[in-house]
């Protein structure tokens, strides 16, 4: 009678062990899965924002409708911040005396300087998905209202 429950009990105890073990491996694998299958996800989320400009442009293009905007607009959203003020010892927008010698160097240098930087004036003001003709229209808004 008592070897036969423990052998009842031995049997049990093997089954439990053999379930837990058998359930283990498929729970292991599992994680394992998933781990990939959410890099996965993950992959082309992350890519596409991954090369900082690009992203912006990408962005850009999905939201614009593909007007350029006009010379006014690209001041206000993007160069603003420090041709009002004079901040980081920008030319003030209407300081004619600042503007002056800068004008004299041409619109073209003008246009180029903001799209490619100029000492603290950063490239494109910032404005990462300005196109250059955004950036010359806003140069031309400045100059028009600082001569
Ligand atoms: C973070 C501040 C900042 C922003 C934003 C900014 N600028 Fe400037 N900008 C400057 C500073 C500072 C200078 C003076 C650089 C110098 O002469 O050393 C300057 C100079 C310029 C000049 C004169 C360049 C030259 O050759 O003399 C132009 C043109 C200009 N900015 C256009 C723009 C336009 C257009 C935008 C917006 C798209 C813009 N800036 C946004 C700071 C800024």
């Amino acid at each position: 009678m008592l070897s036969a429950s423990l052998v009842l009990l031995a049997t049990l105890f093997a089954g439990m062990a053999s379930a837990a073990e058998s359930s283990s491996y498929p729970l292991g694998q599992r994680s394992i899965f998933s781990d990939r299958a959410t890099a996965e996800r993950l992959k082309p989320v992350g890519s596409v924002c991954v090369e900082g400009e690009e992203c912006g442009s990408q962005v850009a293009a999905a939201e614009g409708s593909g007007e350029p905007r006009s010379g006014e607009e690209v001041y206000n959203t993007g160069c603003a911040a420090c041709h009002a003020s004079g901040a980081a010892g920008a030319p003030k927008l209407g300081d004619t005396a600042a503007w002056a010698p800068r004008i004299d160097k041409g619109i073209e240098t003008l246009v180029k300087h903001a799209y490619e930087g100029f000492n603290a004036m950063p490239a494109k003001g910032m404005c990462s998905n300005c196109s250059e003709d955004e950036i010359h229209a806003a140069v031309e808004y400045i100059v028009d209202h600082s001569k």
